[in-house]
């Protein structure tokens, strides 16, 4: 079923950063609640989180935080107060979960995707628009975490020297225009892809439109004792490529590396992901979506995707 607001699943709950409700001000989703001169509607100019809460718990939550005051910080917004936020997401998860019991027909599972929203604001108005909206995750992600996905390479045209060069093109921003990276997963979908991994111009390996890279390489080695160990590393592309900092692959990498696994950031090439043991899309609210194709070929073997896919499952579920 569809909301109103065409969003998956039941009406979302809405709750705006109004400075006069403590814990932020409940909103009709079912309504309008922005100005059409606010210019996150008009321009595309705000910035985003979009994190998941399990049992009502927000994960990685000070992660999004940070990574939110970092996105605002670039496209120079002035952000609410952190406690701000923290008040305004503990009323919108609190009021979506009194509204809908949680497994009873509107959520299969306990999990709700929480959105923090920020606009420049209405047009020659001071200050921003910014708002908190809980709603169920869809059901296509959630399979894919299972069913895998098959993805195909398409080039952004920018190389990986760009957000240096370019600081204006806000490469390691979350912006809200995230019209170009809609475009690239409906281009997919129309060749029968699921997901795209986009490339540099120069050639190297950069992000999904909504996801992280993440590739497994094990390999076998003389354990110095007459027998043999399997290092096991993973890899995901250097942060400074012009790619957003995902908050999934930074927690992960700190349990992989507690569970003894080392460490590594590109540059990639299309040819390392061909030749990894296993290769992730990750991000907050699909989490693990392991790799079966890449332009048509195959990556590991699904034995090998299974095992490495439940390890890292594992392991991203101690996360806090
Ligand atoms: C472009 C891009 N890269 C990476 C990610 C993954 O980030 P996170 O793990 O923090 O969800 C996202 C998340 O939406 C994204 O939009």
């Amino acid at each position: 079923m569809n909301s109103p607001a065409g969003v998956p699943g039941p009406a979302p709950v809405l709750v705006f950063l109004d400075p006069a409700f403590d814990g932020g001000r409940v909103a009709d989703a079912t309504k309008p609640q922005l100005m059409a001169t606010d210019q996150g509607a008009t321009r595309g100019d705000g910035v985003f989180e979009s994190l998941l809460a399990v049992g009502g718990q927000p994960r990685k939550l000070q992660a999004h935080l940070n990574r939110l005051a970092g996105s605002a910080g670039l496209l120079e917004l002035d952000l609410p107060a952190e406690e701000r936020w923290r008040r305004a997401i503990a009323t919108a998860i609190s009021e979506y979960r009194g509204r809908h019991v949680p497994g009873a027909g509107d959520s299969t599972d306990d999990e709700l995707v929480v959105k923090l929203l920020v606009t420049r604001g209405v047009e020659g108005a001071a200050g921003p628009t910014c708002w908190v909206q809980a709603s169920v995750p869809g059901a296509i992600g959630r399979r894919q975490r299972e069913t895998g996905i098959d993805v195909i390479l398409l080039d952004r045209g920018y190389d990986s020297e760009v957000a240096e060069r370019a600081p204006w093109l806000l490469m390691g921003a979350k912006t809200l225009s995230y019209a170009v990276n809609m475009a690239a997963l409906r281009y997919a979908h129309a060749r029968g892809a699921d997901d795209v991994i986009f490339t540099s111009a120069d050639g190297k390996v950069l992000e999904g439109p909504t996801s992280t890279v993440l590739l497994a390489h094990l390999e076998t080695a003389d354990d110095g004792a007459g027998g043999v160990r399997t290092l096991r590393r993973l890899i995901t592309p250097q942060l400074d490529s012009g790619i957003l900092p995902g908050t999934s692959q930074g927690a992960l990498f700190t349990a992989a590396k507690a569970a003894g696994w080392e460490l590594g950031y590109g540059p990639l090439e299309p040819r390392d992901l061909y030749d990894a043991d296993a290769v992730w899309l990750i991000s907050s609210i699909r989490l693990l979506a392991p790799v079966n194709h890449i332009d048509s070929r195959e990556i590991g073997t699904p034995e090998q995707r299974k095992q490495l896919t439940a390890e890292l499952n594992a392991l991203y579920a101690t996360i806090g």
